[in-house]
């Protein structure tokens, strides 16, 4: 995968000027940046000159903090090994009591102060846990191989003690091996009680198309961490957000994807380019309407957020069309519930071939509309008439049914109430969940539009909105 990753991104300085590039594009060739190469015999596809190195960008990100706010969305788990304060937000009190239960095989934890609860610890949790350095590795935070009795149920804690400050239990087990926990680790890890990773399963806001949609400066969200925080939290909690004034030229969402982590190629390359072209791979490339969608439906894993840059606006038209698609699965549960349940249980089929950066391809996927997890949320919506398969391995009389039940909430994604409508200005970079946000544009005239987008995971934005969470937590108990 890596390997891979780093022969397909395009530094911008390694791109001569993108005239030129349009007017290979004109020569035919498919989809996306990485389809722009020179067609010369002799000439190098552009994207395998580039090299996935930050330094290459000739910019060094500064990475500042803005100390005047304070994140206050998630919560992150306190480092296991922590000795300082405890993070701020977690609110654990030092501990007060531990009661052995050798019956039971578990210790009881309480905490001072009025309102804190107990807690019983399994010994055989507590020992799988231990952090100590032969169990676990103080840097690299991870199980040793050498901790061999970690998973004995029968396991005794021998001598359990509080220390004098009630920040830590120590707890020495039947073999002589010691083990000590600090009062704000057990606390957070409580089992069902526990606070938990608020990104597992995120409060989301669903929206219509009266919401304001939060705009973030481009400049800032490079500079200033907790801008990053507050534009990677909307992402999760709105699903879209605005990136103000990135300079019209390409590999702006390179730069951007970097602050987070890197950007997800696909076939087409790290980057594609949404343009007018002669003979398009994609409904996208044509100067016509693009229906609501979530991009690349034939990937199993579809991608997560996109990033879509702005760099030649339309004259006239062009304006991207946004809705929420959790909030109108909500709404057609609400009102037809059969066609919820149809959604949510049949897969329809999408498939894409074609040949590009990495030669030919031929994806193909299955995906039900509405996507549920473990809790029977709502948790994925995918939606791509352009690539939707003729393939549709459902039984011939739900058929019928299934297209009933498709149409109806397409045509509820399209209500005025739902629909929002935005024309892109040069520099924007519009940025939405791709597994819960449709978009899809108007028709426009001039020839010249140009977007460039590219896509993040979110795992990669859950990892920075955790790390972030522990540092700017950890830079306000500094202060
Ligand atoms: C796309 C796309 C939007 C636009 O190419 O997948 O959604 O505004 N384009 O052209
Ligand atoms: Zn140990
Ligand atoms: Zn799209």
């Amino acid at each position: 995968m890596a390997a891979r990753f780093i022969g397909s991104v395009v530094a911008p300085v390694l791109w001569p000027g993108l005239s030129r590039r349009c007017s290979q594009h004109a020569t035919g060739l498919a989809r996306s940046p990485g389809s722009l190469r020179p067609l010369g015999s002799n000439a190098q596809p552009l994207w395998r000159m580039g090299q996935y190195t930050p330094a290459a960008l000739g910019e060094q990100l500064s990475r500042s903090y803005c100390s005047t706010q304070s994140p206050d969305v998630y919560t992150a788990p306190p480092q296991p090994l922590a000795r300082e304060a405890p993070s701020v937000g977690h609110g654990f009190n030092t501990l007060a009591n531990v009661k052995v239960d050798l019956e039971r095989k578990e210790l009881n934890v309480s905490w001072e102060g009025s309102g804190a609860k107990s807690q019983a610890y399994p010994f055989v949790w507590l020992r799988d846990n231990c952090h100590c350095p032969q169990c676990f590795h103080p840097t690299a935070l991870g199980r040793l191989p050498s901790s061999t009795h970690h998973l004995n149920v029968d396991v005794i804690a021998d001598v359990v003690e509080i220390s004098a400050d009630g920040r830590s239990l120590i707890v020495q087990w039947d073999d002589g091996h010691e083990s000590e926990f600090l009062f704000h680790w057990l606390g957070y890890h409580r089992f069902d009680q526990s606070l938990d990773d608020q990104l597992l399963y995120p409060k989301q806001s669903l929206w219509g198309s009266d919401v304001n949609i939060k705009s973030f400066d481009f400049d800032e969200l490079l500079a200033e961490d907790h801008s990053l925080y507050s534009w990677l939290a909307e992402l999760v909690t709105r699903g879209v957000a605005l990136v103000k004034n990135a300079p019209a030229e390409v590999g702006q969402v390179y730069k951007l994807a970097e602050r987070v982590a890197y950007l997800r190629a696909t076939t087409y390359g790290a980057t594609f380019h949404v343009m007018s072209k002669p003979d398009p791979s994609s409904v996208g490339y044509t100067t016509g309407p693009f229906a609501m969608h979530t991009d690349y439906a034939p990937l199993s894993r579809t991608p997560g957020v996109l990033l879509l840059h702005c760099i030649l606006p339309a004259g006239e038209g062009g304006e991207s069309l946004l809705v929420d698609g959790f909030k109108v699965a909500q709404d057609l549960k609400k009102i037809d519930p059969e066609a919820f349940r149809l959604l949510t249980t049949y897969e329809f089929d999408y498939s894409e071939k074609g040949t590009d950066c990495f030669g030919s391809f031929y994806m193909h996927s299955r995906h039900p509309v509405i996507k549920l997890n473990e809790l029977g949320d709502v948790e994925q919506i995918v939606i791509s008439n352009q690539s939707r398969d003729p393939m549709l391995r459902v039984p011939v009389d739900q058929i019928q049914p299934i297209y009933h039940a498709f149409n109806k909430y397409f045509n509820m994604l399209q209500l005025p109430e739902n629909l929002l409508q935005y024309k892109l200005q040069k520099g924007d970079i519009l940025t939405n969940d791709n597994r819960r946000v449709l978009h899809g544009r108007n028709s426009f005239q001039t020839n010249a539009r140009h977007l460039e987008g590219g896509y993040v995971e979110w795992d990669e934005v859950n990892s920075r909105l955790r790390a972030l969470t522990l540092q700017l937590q950890k830079n306000t108990t500094d202060e």
